[in-house]
């Protein structure tokens, strides 16, 4: 049966759609994308430190340690470490969700702390396992996100249903509750979100993890496509080797807090090749880098999640 809103082959660049978020001029549809694009950088942080503290007893935990990086617009860059090494707590750093203890991070020019409204409006998180998002249906998870963005009711509507059907959503189901959608799917909607706002600092927090090998494919061709059809830069975690070499332009290893290696995919793994007598592959980029597998647990449980 057909509906009038079928998915289309490719995701074409919408229009801007809202004049009210506050945002650098767009990159002209049609024109090359810049190496380095001029104007802010779409994330910067500068000796970023969080240490958290958990009643007297216990030894404070520096979860994220001198961390320095500089994320060009456009830019798909990715966040590899074990479990422990603070990849979420970086995320949440840059989604004002934690302050800092020390250090600078800014989002396309905007300091999080002294500019946090400007920031929340260039930066989506996603994040499938919130209870809020799950109990709502795809269309109101994004007629909310767009009235959040500032966009008025109607715009607000015509954009939901508009970047739904682009996702293969039929009319149907945009009313029915996310939970009742298949995983991949789901991720597919919390990440559409993002196509709402123009630019964009996607922060996507391991979007993979758990997913069956086929709606991981399915996740990562969509990441894939975002970047090359939306003025989307990615800041994207992950403990999938695969992942990284495939999506990133360019890979920082997190350990125990700390910044150890940062390159593309290729020069880090040359690097590795010409330094040790080991192949020209991430794991023993990982390896090399940390003194460990990607699949040795550096704790046994983490901290709950924050929603
Ligand atoms: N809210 C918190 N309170 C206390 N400790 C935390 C909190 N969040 C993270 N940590 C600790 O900080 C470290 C890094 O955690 P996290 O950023 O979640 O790592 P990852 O996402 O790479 O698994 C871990 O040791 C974790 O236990
Ligand atoms: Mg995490």
């Amino acid at each position: 049966m057909s509906t009038t809103l079928m998915p289309e082959q490719k995701i074409t660049v919408p229009t801007p759609v809202s004049a009210q978020v506050e945002a650098p001029a767009r990159i002209p549809e049609g024109a090359p994308r810049p190496v380095r694009p001029a104007g802010p950088p779409a994330l910067l942080l500068e000796h970023v430190s969080k240490t958290f503290v958990i009643g007297r007893k216990k030894k404070p935990v520096a979860a994220i340690s001198d961390v320095s990086m500089r994320v060009e617009r456009a830019e798909i860059y990715g966040v590899l470490g074990a479990n422990g090494s603070g990849k979420s707590t970086l995320i949440r750093l840059v989604s004002t969700l934690l302050t800092l203890d020390t250090g600078r991070a800014e989002v396309f020019g905007h300091d999080v702390e002294r500019d946090e409204m400007a920031v929340k409006r260039l930066i989506n998180r996603v994040s499938v396992d919130a209870a809020f998002f799950k109990k709502l249906s795809p269309y109101e998870n994004l007629a909310f996100a767009a009235r959040l963005y500032g966009l008025h009711a109607g715009d607000a509507r015509r954009e939901a249903v508009r970047i739904l059907a682009r996702l293969g959503i039929s009319e149907k189901r945009m009313g029915s509750p996310i939970e009742q959608m298949s995983r991949g799917m789901q991720q597919k909607v919390a990440i559409a979100r993002a196509l709402l706002t123009s630019p964009t600092l996607l922060l996507l927090d391991e979007p993979t993890t758990g997913l069956d090998p086929r709606s991981k494919l399915e996740v990562q061709a969509f990441v894939e496509d975002l970047r090359a059809t939306h003025d989307a830069t990615i800041l994207l975690t992950t403990h999938d080797m695969a992942e990284a070499d495939r999506l990133c332009d360019r890979i920082a290893i997190l350990d125990g807090g700390r910044l150890v290696a940062e390159d593309t995919p290729d020069g880090l793994k040359a690097r590795v090749a010409r330094e040790t007598d080991l192949a020209p592959t991430l794991d023993n980029v990982f390896m090399t880098y940390t003194g460990r597998s990607l699949d040795e647990d550096v704790e046994a449980e983490g901290p709950e999640d924050d929603e």
